[in-house]
């Protein structure tokens, strides 16, 4: 039996909910020699699913710095890698998602002539721009992968537009739904505690509704950013029977606008406010929180894919999504990043019983939770 040795490299939440089932996958086969590497693009958010997961990486990079900037982190992540990667040797390098970590794995492997897997491939919006920068980091990844895992049709159809050999394109399903799926599991009779909420729990929310609502998106910050905080107030304003839990992403950016915007609605600022700014919840939590909910406002890639698994309708404050598959089906709705429509829309959807429950139909186009097996059966028959 021949052992390959298989390095996977993350570094940020979303890489690492995703790329957990992949892992925990790759285990199971005595002939992968495994190799974890975390960047550490995140701290705190990313330590919050290696715990759930019990993933141990065996290499941390330790690349985290406040409010970094792109170029830095992108400098010190191919350079980080490239030492990884010549002192482990691996056979392949897996990879998932868009971020500066998923780039700068890629770059550093071509360098090092090692083959990438990309777990993700294919998503596009055709605007390098939004999202920005994660546009460009899946086109430029895309050009230095060897196998190709496309979530769906869809995505396997946007890289043979770019080129891509169908024989290096595998359909898989996306790997968030192995890991919804692993979490509701656990989740069966665990009593969880919400860091943040009023006795860290949810029965202050009796059988009242609850928004849920996220956002981190770069090419939102400033104007666009503020605008959606005014939307929130407004919102928490013309609805008061209604909470907002708000679990506010740690890059400073966020949470800025977030705070001085949303300050005079947030429940421990003002104990009438029926805003609740908390920090950023572990994956078990984040799930129960949204299949708590009753709408969801989010910029959020992976929450547009896990809602709808969950029957929850999304609103999403963005003008493009590569994620077009729910906006098809009608469980997910574009809205944008202006006032006025975030409202006007969220509204609609409170008071119009019958577009609510059109919208609210469990229905999942991104995977059947099996896409992990799948990409570690490629793994083992192509490397
Ligand atoms: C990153 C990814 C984005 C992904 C998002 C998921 C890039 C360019 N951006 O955005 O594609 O959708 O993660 O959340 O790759 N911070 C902490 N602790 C943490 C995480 C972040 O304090 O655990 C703060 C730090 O000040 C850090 C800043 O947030 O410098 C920005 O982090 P960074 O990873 O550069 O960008 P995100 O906005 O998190
Ligand atoms: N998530 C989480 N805790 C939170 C908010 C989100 O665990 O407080 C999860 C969410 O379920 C999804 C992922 O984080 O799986 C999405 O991460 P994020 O929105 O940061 O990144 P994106 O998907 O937009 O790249």
């Amino acid at each position: 039996m021949k052992i390959k040795k298989v390095a996977v490299i993350f570094g940020t939440r979303p890489e690492a909910i995703k790329m957990a089932p992949i892992i925990l996958e790759l285990k199971k086969h005595a002939n992968i020699n495994l190799r974890i590497c975390v960047t550490g693009q995140h701290r705190e958010m990313l330590d919050q699913v290696l715990e759930i997961f019990d993933i141990k990486p065996d290499f941390d990079l330790e690349l985290m710095t406040p409010n970094q900037t792109l170029s830095d982190l992108t400098a010190k992540a191919i350079s980080s890698i490239d030492k990884f990667l010549k002192s482990e040797k691996p056979d392949l390098v897996l990879i998932q998602g868009d971020t500066t970590t998923v780039f700068s794995a890629a770059m550093a492997s071509f360098y090092n002539k090692i083959p990438v897997g990309h777990v993700e491939a294919g998503l596009r919006t055709g605007n390098l721009y939004s999202p920005w920068p994660e546009e460009a980091n899946r086109v430029l990844t895309t050009k230095l992968t060897k196998l190709h895992f496309a979530p769906t049709e869809l995505n396997s159809k946007n890289l043979l537009e770019d080129g891509v050999s169908n024989d290096d394109i595998y359909i898989t399903g996306n790997t968030v739904i192995d890991s919804l799926f692993i979490v509701l599991k656990k989740l069966e009779g665990t009593e969880l505690e919400f860091e943040g909420l009023p006795n860290r729990s949810l029965t202050f929310l009796g059988d009242k509704k609850m928004i849920l609502i996220t956002g981190h998106r770069r090419e939102n910050f400033g104007e666009g950013f503020e605008n959606i905080c005014y939307a929130i107030a407004e919102l928490a304003r013309l609805n008061p029977d209604i909470n907002f839990i708000y679990p506010v992403h740690l890059n400073p950016n966020v949470r800025e606008p977030v705070n001085r915007i949303l300050k005079e609605y947030d429940y421990t600022e003002n104990k009438e406010g029926n805003v609740f700014l908390i920090p950023p919840q572990s994956y078990m939590q984040f799930i129960a929180l949204m299949n708590r909910s009753y709408i969801i406002l989010t910029d959020s890639g992976g929450v547009q894919e896990e809602a709808p698994s969950l029957g929850k309708p999304v609103l999403v404050m963005r003008d493009t999504t590569e994620r077009p598959e729910a906006v098809i089906a009608g469980t997910v709705k574009l809205v944008g990043n202006e006032t006025k429509e975030i409202v006007g829309q969220t509204q609609r959807l409170i008071q119009n019983v019958t577009l609510y429950e059109k919208f609210s139909k469990s229905y999942n186009p991104y995977g059947d939770g099996k896409a992990a097996k799948k990409i570690v059966q490629i793994i083992l028959r192509e490397i």
